[in-house]
């Protein structure tokens, strides 16, 4: 009995640390909806499957005569049964679930003409395999771009425009909203909201190449003083450092490939085919949320990216000393 208390309060534990990417847990009105949806129809499925199995315990128990002694039973009669237990009941059930999923989709204004109209605060542009986002609230010296990590305001709905550079991905932060996906040449609108402050991780849903499992992203729901104090942080040019590895590590940044095609806003770096990296150091993650963002990840990712993330469009870069790789990464880490 003890040995039972303490599996069931492990369990317990097991559940209780992190609120789960599943739609089964909506943090938010659009999930919710949909969260009502598959519990009915979970719901449902049991119910159907509990019937089937009570009938087949009562076919069992009333079967008669030994299997040596068994004689054909008459095969007379339970039309009636197929007709109704086999095309009736799953019909209705059926043409319920399809009359619902129909409303259920309306309801979510993907590509509605009037949201177009209104101006999207957040455009997200998928890439093989990461997600840039443009912030397009105010005038455009309050338009700043980051990657991977979304900041919204909780208890607000903030409308995206989803787009694509390359091939078909799918947005999907299960706690928060149904799958949307991001075509070539075609503009998609989603609307989240968060109920809550927390943190809601999110993936790629659309097959997009090899590394489709490392394409994910977390959506940050901040009060609004915290969201406020994140927008005026990120509008921020990179920190310029003061001395010692990091001010070396700068230059490195500067003079080696890194610049070429990453940006740190406010210095000589200014390529836009990567993610921008002027507050690289305030975000959770790197390589679209697969590692934790630290001094040993930041090290491996510079040096074997394409171990960490095969085929990703960041090379291995050998080239630097131990001491350069040093002032590099002291240099990302303090990019807050
Ligand atoms: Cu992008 Cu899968």
């Amino acid at each position: 009995m003890r040995r039972l208390i303490s599996i069931s309060s492990l369990m317990l534990l097991l559940t209780g640390c992190q609120r789960a990417q599943s739609s089964l847990y909506p943090a938010g009105p659009a999930a919710d909806k949909l969260a009502r949806m598959s519990w009915l129809m979970i719901i449902t499925f049991l119910i159907v499957t509990a019937v089937m199995w009570v009938l087949i315990a009562l076919a069992v128990m009333k079967r008669r005569g030994s299997l040596d002694t068994h004689e054909p039973v008459g095969v007379g009669g339970g039309q009636g049964w197929i007709a109704i237990g086999g095309l009736i009941i799953p019909g209705i059930i059926l043409f319920v679930i399809f009359v619902l999923g129909l409303q259920l989709m309306a309801s979510f204004p993907i590509h509605d003409p009037h949201m177009a109209d209104m101006a999207p605060q957040i455009r997200i542009t998928g890439h093989q395999w990461w997600w840039q986002v443009e912030y397009l609230q105010g005038g455009v010296y309050q338009h700043f771009t980051t990657a991977n990590e979304i900041h919204i305001p909780a208890g607000k709905p903030v409308t995206i425009e989803l787009r694509s550079a390359d091939v078909i991905h799918s947005f999907w932060v299960p706690n928060l909203h149904g799958k949307v996906d991001l075509i070539p040449g075609h503009v998609n609108f989603i609307q989240i909201e968060a109920d809550h402050p927390g943190n809601f991780p999110g993936t790629c849903a659309e097959y997009c190449g090899a590394q489709h499992a490392h394409m994910r992203l977390l959506v940050v729901a901040q009060p609004a003083d915290e969201y406020q104090a994140w927008l005026e942080g990120q509008l921020q040019p990179g920190v310029e450092p003061a001395a010692g590895d990091a001010q070396q590590g700068e230059q490195v940044f500067m003079a080696g490939p890194c610049s070429n095609c990453h940006q740190v806003r406010g210095t000589l770096a200014g390529g836009r085919v990567a993610p921008d990296l002027t507050h690289i150091a305030s975000r959770q993650y790197i390589a679209a949320n697969s590692y934790a963002n630290n001094d040993a990840n930041l090290e491996a990712w510079v040096t074997h990216a394409q171990s960490l993330k095969p085929e990703a469009a960041m090379p291995n870069l050998t080239q630097f000393t131990g001491e350069q790789l040093r002032e590099l990464v002291a240099y990302l880490r303090q990019l807050k």
